[in-house]
């Protein structure tokens, strides 16, 4: 979702570092970019371009821009088309600003400031807040003044950042709901949306809290408060590891170099919670409570993350005896959920920052429930507010369509169950090392699928890649996995596809199932094959397209009549979500690079979902 990035320099030309900070907000997801800088003279000039980053550069080779401060934006669109006009920055003579995030209350504000005369050039929310500053500087106010004073109208989510005319050393940042970083290096201090923005300029950075303003001059950056009362937050050191290994290493597509990262993924999330010895899984020291000791777990996430959260009700409830009731952030706080008295509410996030899930988070710190964060960015909002937090190791994941994070967050969860289960005293002897030793093997078990890629980009051609629509079906924990593999499929090719438990296919969906339909079927032999091999007899009759993915003994069983088969090494059925993840998100790759659609950045996505 929108991107932000300022900068100043001290006396270089900062358009080349905005247009970089822009560069490393592009997984984000955008359909519009724009800088604005500040001229020798001390005069705003700004370029706006519809479309990539790439067309804005294009604008900038025909009407080259330089200064020595400058702001940028890259603009997922909520309020107005992704058109150049409403493209950030939004500007008038006397500032220009970038926003991510909603601003509630525009319609009246703008009412209000159209009543004094000013003339919107947008169809955004965001214009308002340029405007309401612009009024207050030509009534004599200060940058600062006039920004504070605009701030305490505003209502809603925002991350903003001011460039003001004729202020060459000045840049102001404000933060409400949506994020914004500090970087500190030795050039001063710029702001950003996030830590992979501000990294090529810092070794050190920190973030606002909500209702934050931080006034950047001087190389300094002095934060306050909604009251105005200056505060420090927390400056840690940026992690060397994010200027590191940024590029695509050779693949085609950030997606299947981080769907190849997974072997390494998995082992590295692994270790964090296994104890020297490897025969024990615990969760960190400094949890300030024990996850089993909970009579029940709330599990809250959205999108690929929730359905990391449905395999982790399977394993947590099957191993734990543990009941796990898991939501939809969107929904969750709408519907006046019972929380269990003292119970533990996890949130599931790669990104740390997904607007619904921190405000579920938040919904549950107020009403006393402990609170554990399952992210992928450490020092997001998710991680900072949560009472503790597990870290998956995914490092950075560029692709819009989560992969390695997925795989990660399932690595946790089944660490999670293992460990909570044993706490209980539920596990038999040996059997904990059992299941550790079974999460051990997994990397090499996704190795070797990956080293089938090929194979599987055969029937990503052959079979997926012409059709309109497809199913996929799946039981127990396949299930989820049967979703996350349609949203996989539908996110970057845009093939319409729907996930069912198998089960339900007769309650409705097998109306769809034709000649034309590839329907996958993922079918461990677990004790559901024989169930799963009945589904899959009743789609054969209606002449579906089978995809069966399984191993060679299930293939074995269903006989002959595949549209194809993907054979799988047979895997003990604790494992088989992270297994099959492969697969499935191999399948979705592979369509995207034959019909030629984006894998990386499909249209209308936005990575980092910072608004409701
Ligand atoms: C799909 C995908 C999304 C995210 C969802 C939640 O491939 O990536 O569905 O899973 O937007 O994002 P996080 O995990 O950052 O909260």
């Amino acid at each position: 979702m929108c991107g932000i990035i300022g900068i100043l320099g001290k006396k270089n030309n900062v358009v080349p570092n905005v247009l970089e900070g822009l560069r490393l907000l592009e997984y984000r997801g955008y359909d519009s970019a724009g800088i604005a800088v500040l001229d020798d003279q001390g005069r705003i000039s700004r370029l706006r371009s519809s479309g990539k980053l790439t067309a804005l550069e294009g604008r900038l080779r025909e009407t080259p821009l330089s200064g020595r401060a400058a702001i940028g934006h890259t603009r997922w669109a909520t309020h107005g088309a992704a058109t150049e006009a409403n493209a950030h920055p939004h500007m008038t003579e006397r500032a220009a600003m970038v926003h991510n995030g909603i601003i509630e209350n525009y319609q009246e504000l703008k009412a209000g400031l159209e009543a004094q005369g000013h003339v919107f050039e947008s169809q955004t929310d965001s214009e308002v807040a340029v405007r309401l500053v612009s009024q207050g500087l030509s009534e004599g106010k200060s940058p600062e003044e006039a920004t504070r004073e605009a701030l305490l109208r505003l209502e809603g989510a925002f991350a903003l950042v001011f460039l003001f005319a004729g202020e060459p050393d000045l840049l102001i940042g404000a933060r409400r709901g949506s994020p914004l970083a500090i970087g500190y290096g030795p050039t001063g201090a710029c702001l950003g949306s996030d830590a992979l923005a501000v990294g090529p300029l810092s070794d050190r950075i920190s973030y606002l809290d909500d209702d934050d303003w931080v006034v950047v001059r001087g190389g300094e950056a002095v934060i306050r408060n909604r009251a105005g009362d200056r505060v420090g937050r927390p400056v840690k050191r940026l992690d060397p590891s994010l200027r590191f290994n940024l590029g695509k290493s050779g693949y085609q597509h950030y997606m299947q170099k981080e769907i190849f990262e997974q072997p390494q993924v998995t082992g590295d999330t692994l270790k964090t919670l296994l104890e020297p010895s490897g025969g024990r899984l615990t969760l960190p020291e400094d949890l300030p409570f024990r996850v089993s000791d909970a009579e029940r777990l709330n599990v809250v996430a959205c999108g690929t993350s929730f359905y990391a959260a449905m395999v982790g009700k399977y394993w947590i409830e099957a191993l734990a005896r543990l009941p796990v009731d898991v939501d939809v952030a969107s929904e969750f706080r709408y519907r006046d959920p019972v929380l269990a008295p003292k119970g533990v509410s996890v949130f599931i996030s790669q990104s740390g920052e997904t607007a619904d899930t921190l405000a579920a988070l938040r919904y549950c710190r107020e009403r006393g429930q402990k609170t554990l964060g399952i992210v992928n960015v450490k020092d997001s909002s998710i991680d900072r507010e949560s009472d503790g937090s597990l870290l998956t190791m995914a490092g950075p994941e560029f692709g819009v369509a989560s992969t390695k994070s997925f795989t990660a967050q399932l690595t946790l969860l089944a660490a999670l169950a293992i460990n909570i289960a044993s706490e209980r005293g539920l596990l038999a002897t040996g059997e904990e090392a059992r299941l550790i030793r079974l999460l051990l093997e997994v990397p090499a078990m996704m190795a070797e699928i990956l080293s089938r890629s090929e194979e599987i980009a055969l029937v990503s051609r052959d079979i997926l890649a012409g059709s309109r629509d497809a199913l996929f079906l799946g039981r127990g924990p396949g299930y989820p996995l049967a979703l996350e593999g349609a949203l996989k499929l539908k996110e970057i090719t845009y093939i319409h596809a729907e996930g069912y438990a198998a089960g339900e296919i007769k309650h409705g969906p097998i109306a769809l199932v034709d000649k034309d339909v590839p329907v996958v079927v993922l079918a461990p032999t677990d004790a559901l094959f024989p169930k799963i091999a009945s589904n899959l007899e009743e789609v054969r009759a209606r002449e579906g397209r089978i995809v069966f993915v399984g191993d060679q003994k299930g293939l074995e069983k269903v006989g002959k009549g595949l549209a194809a088969g993907l054979v799988i090494p047979p895997v003990d059925p604790f494992v088989v979500p992270l297994i099959y993840a492969i697969p499935v998100q191999l399948l979705a790759y592979h369509t995207a690079v034959f019909k030629g659609t984006d894998a990386d950045q499909p249209r209308n996505l936005a990575k980092s979902v910072t608004v409701e």
